[in-house]
């Protein structure tokens, strides 16, 4: 059933894609005058009649939005939060009635600001949450409020969504499944055979693994998936290291530079969790003396411009492309959707890309 939802969903969201801008400018929400009101899960209307009369008729330029990004320094969330603002604006919301607040890593940061958008009676909540493991305190305290909520890019477990539709609460998640891009990561490089991979030639596929933050799914799965990958292409794994660099470029080049340190020629390829990582890890490659395509294998998720440019002059292997123009838009889509009354499903999926160099160019046009 989740699969064929979230089929239908990419289905939507395919037909949803269209132009998107750059402005950048993001608010943080004013302190809450008032303190957050108690928050019951039998508050929460279901999903027919918690349509805000007012929304009925498409008017949604009077509507408050309010968005929480789990950290506005990570690069794609920005990309993310970017397009949100600008497609939320397209659909006819207010600039001045949209605020983007920073999480800055730091959930009671977070909590604080959803409690502030509680108290200032936001009309629809926008969530990416620091800790994925909050999400069922998060979805009391906005569903007792009566507020709609649309979780976004990191996936509250099974327990909690099954709970959103036990209740037919107004919440939903929108995202990938991170299992598709560690796998499509892993047929990167068992697409290109165990002869060019294997360098030192013991037979096996010697590589590291940078982490993005291992409480996030999309950390655990794409870890797991993308040397599931090599193991189903029948190939056998060694790994020299497996290090956590929270997703960013810093510590992918830190970690990467200490495991060239270390294992020397052992490093066949180097897994990032996303491009960010992967970028900072090429750094070290390149400080080390070694040559992506030639003695070693680099491979992220997210295809950030400078990440297909990468792969375009050969520096990068590959990445795979995480939508955030899809995704933005069917969580915009999602909360408008709340506020008309037309409701939504639980969970709106979306698929990732491989891109290689075949591709890294005709996904950079896209972008554009
Ligand atoms: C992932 C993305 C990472 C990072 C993370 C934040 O989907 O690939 O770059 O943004 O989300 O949760």
């Amino acid at each position: 059933m989740k699969k064929f939802l979230a089929a239908m969903a990419s289905t939507l969201m395919a037909v949803s894609l269209v132009g998107c801008g750059s402005d950048t400018s993001a608010g943080t929400p004013a302190p809450a005058a008032t303190a957050a009101p108690a928050a019951t899960a039998e508050a929460a209307a279901p999903a027919e009649s918690a349509a805000p009369a007012a929304a009925a008729d498409g008017d949604l330029s009077t509507k408050k939005v309010g968005v929480c990004i789990y950290q506005f320094s990570d690069n794609f969330m920005t990309l993310f939060r970017n397009e949100l603002q600008n497609y939320l604006v397209e659909k006819g919301f207010s600039k001045d009635n949209i605020t983007i607040a920073d999480g800055a890593n730091d959930q009671a940061t977070q909590t604080n600001q959803i409690d502030n958008f509680i108290s200032d009676k936001y009309d629809v909540l926008i969530i990416n949450p620091v800790q994925s493991s909050t999400a069922a305190t998060i979805t009391d305290k906005v569903v007792g409020a009566g507020i709609p909520l649309v979780y976004i890019n990191r996936e509250p477990d099974e327990a909690e969504e099954k709970r959103w539709a036990d209740n037919k609460w107004n919440v939903t998640y929108v995202g990938c499944d991170a299992r598709q891009s560690g796998t499509m990561q892993g047929e990167i490089i068992a697409d290109l055979g165990l002869d060019t991979v294997d360098l030192n030639k013991n037979g096996k596929i010697d590589y590291v693994m940078v982490e993005g933050d291992p409480e996030n799914v999309d950390a655990q799965y794409r870890t797991e998936f993308s040397v599931k990958a090599l193991t189903d292409a029948g190939l056998e794994v060694n790994m020299l290291d497996d290090q956590v660099g929270m997703w960013q470029r810093e510590e992918g080049q830190r970690l990467v530079a200490n495991m060239l340190g270390q294992h020397a020629n052992d490093i066949e390829v180097v897994f990032c969790n996303n491009d960010a990582m992967a970028l900072g890890a090429l750094e070290a490659i390149k400080s080390a003396g070694r040559t992506t395509g030639t003695d070693i294998f680099l491979v992220g998720v997210d295809a950030l411009d400078e990440a297909c440019e990468a792969v375009l002059a050969g520096t990068m292997t590959g990445t795979v492309f995480n939508d955030h123009i899809a995704q933005s838009h069917s969580a915009a889509d999602a909360a408008v959707n709340f506020l008309t009354g037309a409701g939504n499903e639980y969970y709106i999926g979306c698929d990732y890309k491989k891109v290689t160099k075949d591709n890294a160019q005709e996904i950079l046009d896209s972008l554009k």
